[in-house]
């Protein structure tokens, strides 16, 4: 009698992950210049795939390795990707069902997306320095959905919405002023993370500023917030998936669950990427004189919330504040600085006091 293998409970992006012979990081946290990466054919370059404890159901992050003077193979895909540079310089080139083709330059804290089922290559542009690009992608929610590889990589559908104006690929974008915490630039390709315009944004906490992106009218998620110098922001919790890559400064981030008795902690520094699991209330706290930035990469966000916890998060009911930046005693996801937990600040102090740095916030 013929068998045949049980097919039950299976993750079709994992046994992807499996097949593609993917170097594989799991855990809390990662410092993305240390993520070991190997041969990965299908980039004809080198990579690696962070599987982290907070990385949820939609979302994961891989590391492109593109050796000097090499660039990847011509990829396209059903999957949406948001790219971040860790070091190097070089290009990436896009090209359209019509022949058109985009390109941009890209250093060191550049950000951009590759619209979806776009054609494109990744070249190094420089002969002796390797170039290491983070991208956040919403692979594992394509794969366990349609679980067809070949469709996923060789769809000729082109989404010409996707592609958008040509200055989104320039640096240009268009700003959507909503309202604190949600105002969005939309563009395709920022030059500089470290240095593009953020706005107000006081209900998280005294001198933080942030901005959204709509990126290739895409459903991935980004957004770049800052924390002033010796101060920390306000706790919050939301859904898994929301990737914090630190872009500057230092400090760390406490994580734990409602009625938890101790706290998880993540120290951080530029490169470091943590995900908070799902509805674990995370806050993070600059230990330093100078302002912390991160960005922050997910499925779904203002434009595209995907599922209606994310739209109650991010973008409120009509006529309402965003949850995320709301107060839990108003029904939202964010703790007042004076309803929190009174060790967080006093672990915060000792931590400022141990550098001999001065605390410019006071609760
Ligand atoms: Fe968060």
């Amino acid at each position: 009698m013929e068998t045949t293998k049980l097919r039950y409970g299976i993750d079709a992006y994992l046994d992807w992950v499996e097949r593609e012979g993917l170097r594989v990081h799991e855990g809390l946290s990662l410092n993305l210049f240390e993520a070991e990466t190997a041969d990965w054919p299908r980039f004809g370059v080198k990579g690696a795939v962070c599987h982290f404890e907070g990385r949820g159901d939609f979302a994961n992050m891989f590391v492109l390795e593109i050796p000097a003077g090499r660039s990847t193979e011509l990829q396209r895909h059903l999957y949406e990707e948001v790219c971040y540079v860790l070091e190097g310089r070089g290009s990436t080139q896009l090209e359209f069902a019509d022949g058109r083709k985009r390109s941009f330059e890209w250093g060191p804290r550049s950000f951009f997306a590759i619209p979806l089922n776009a054609r494109y290559r990744h070249f190094n542009g420089s002969g002796t320095e390797r170039a290491l690009l983070a991208s956040t992608t919403d692979l594992p929610l394509k794969m366990k959905i349609f679980h067809n590889e070949e469709f996923i990589f060789n769809t000729p559908f082109e989404f010409t919405d996707r592609i958008g104006k040509d200055e989104f690929y320039s640096g240009e974008g268009d700003l959507h002023m909503i309202r604190p915490g949600n105002n969005m630039w939309e563009t395709n390709f920022v030059p500089d993370l470290g240095t593009i315009e953020l706005t107000e944004w006081a209900d998280r906490g005294p001198g933080s500023s942030n901005i959204m992106f709509a990126l290739a009218d895409g459903i991935m998620h980004a957004h770049v917030s800052e924390i002033a110098p010796a101060t920390y922001k306000k706790a919050h919790r939301h859904p898994a998936g929301t990737h914090v890559l630190t872009l500057s400064g230092n400090g760390y981030s406490l994580l734990w669950y409602d009625g938890e008795k101790d706290f998880k902690r993540v120290d951080w520094e530029y490169g470091v990427v943590f995900p908070p699991c799902n509805n674990q209330f995370h806050q993070h706290f600059v230990t330093s004189n100078e302002p912390s930035r991160y960005v922050a990469t997910g499925v779904g966000g203002p434009r595209y919330p995907i599922t209606e916890e994310k739209r109650r998060i991010a973008v409120g009911k009509p006529g309402e504040r965003q949850a995320v930046s709301l107060s839990q005693k108003k029904g939202g996801n964010q703790i007042e600085y004076e309803d929190q937990d009174p060790r967080i600040h006093a672990i915060w102090l000792e931590e400022m006091r141990k550098r001999n740095i001065t605390p410019k916030l006071t609760i």
